[in-house]
């Protein structure tokens, strides 16, 4: 199998405890030994309750200009916003077919990309919570690494049904329990309150994907939502997501001419309210509001900007130390050889591009470049 080339001018994240360096190069610690313990069948139960209770007493509007459009609401008022939209996104989905979606080719590298991590970091027989769980779409993949039980938790209720709706049908061999509730400002234990005595709250892996990005409104929501996965984990545990690249966002700000704000292609776009300061320093790491578009998916949802090295100093003093961080590219190219026949055959088939290369290319290459892979470790108690 040959893998796509690499482009010249793709930016190229920094590694782990390192300043931006112009050779580009990425550190990597490793990946973990996984324990292999023996597949334990169970029978399967899905449950579903709603978490009314009010959030935590997260209060700090954005101080950033950037951050206009949603200064002055209060957490609530912000997390009724993003349930909303993807409450409409789960409702639209029902009507379009996966297949014909413009996104189909992009959805199968963010699949593989997913797989890979989930197949380098899960602990087989372990358990697992999925913090912005969505509607569960990687069940499979935490099927495939044999995980004996999985606990799923989303803002969005409608996604939550539709989790449930799909553990239920698709006969999986763990045990799953499904939650609505705000992961990143009140405690993962009071969120399960109801599901005390079927679920263990110390985890192995922690996942969060394509989520944490909507912490990063204040320094309190990021601390609050550390908290509760670093509470999560037993100690060796991992946490493990993935993330808009702070990087190729630099990367792209840099590019853009005087007074432009926005980015894009027919796939996707990113706009900031207001023009982003040079090699995107803004004044304060929180807060850095853009809208972000997927077509026949986020329908213009504000997300934060995570600076890399802001989250990995948050995640230390949290005793979370970083083990791993690639962007999607170049975790592509690195790790696919290896896992190439772990995958389902369908998601690996959809990625063959004419020349037999396996890959994306074009404005579907651009938009996944906007990503980047994270796995850190709980050191300590
Ligand atoms: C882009 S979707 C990703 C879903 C899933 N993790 C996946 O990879 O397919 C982002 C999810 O994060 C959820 N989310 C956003 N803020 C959240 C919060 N404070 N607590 C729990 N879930 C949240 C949204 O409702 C949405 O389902």
């Amino acid at each position: 199998m040959s893998q796509g080339a690499q482009a010249k001018d793709e930016p190229i994240d920094v590694g782990p405890r390192t300043k931006l360096q112009d050779d580009g190069k990425t550190a990597d610690i490793g990946p973990l030994e996984p324990v292999q313990k023996k597949r334990r069948v169970k029978k399967f139960r899905a449950t579903h309750k709603r978490d009314d209770s009010a959030p935590s007493d997260v209060r700090t509007p954005s101080p950033s200009p950037a951050a206009q459009s949603l200064v002055g609401l209060n957490q609530e008022q912000k997390d009724e916003i993003i349930r909303q939209k993807y409450n409409q996104q789960t409702h639209h989905a029902r009507k379009t077919r996966r297949t014909e979606s413009k996104i189909y080719k992009l959805r199968s590298f963010n699949n593989c990309i997913k797989y890979i991590l989930i197949h380098k970091y899960a602990r087989p027989g372990g358990n697992v919570l999925d913090l912005g769980c969505g509607k569960g779409g990687d069940m499979a993949k935490w099927e495939a690494v044999q995980t004996k039980s999985y606990v799923g938790i989303d803002l969005s209720d409608l996604s939550i049904k539709e989790a449930v709706t799909r553990y239920k049908r698709s006969r999986f061999h763990f045990q799953a329990v499904f939650a609505t509730g705000d992961a990143f400002n009140v405690p993962v234990p009071q969120i399960l309150k109801d599901f005390r005595d079927q679920v263990d709250l110390q985890f192995d892996t922690v996942s969060m994907q394509f989520c944490m990005h909507y912490a990063f409104d204040s320094e309190l929501t990021v601390r609050n939502m550390l908290q509760n996965v670093a509470r999560s984990l037993k100690v060796g545990g991992m946490f493990i997501g993935t993330i808009p690249s702070s990087d190729f966002i630099r990367w792209k700000v840099n590019k853009l001419g005087p007074g432009e704000r926005k980015w894009g292609n027919s796939i996707y776009s990113v706009e900031f309210p207001s023009e982003p300061p040079k090699d995107a320093k803004f004044a304060n790491p929180f807060g850095n509001v853009y809208n972000y578009y997927l077509v026949d998916a986020v329908d213009n949802v504000p997300e934060y900007v995570v600076p890399f090295e802001t989250f990995r100093a948050l995640c230390e003093s949290y005793n979370l130390e970083l083990r791993y961080k690639k962007n999607f590219f170049e975790l592509f190219n690195k790790e696919i050889p290896n896992y190439f026949r772990k995958l389902p055959t369908p998601v690996v088939e959809s990625l063959r591009r004419e020349d037999g290369s396996y890959g994306v290319s074009g404005e579907d290459r651009d938009a996944c470049s906007f990503y980047l892979a994270f796995a850190f470790e709980k050191v300590g108690a």
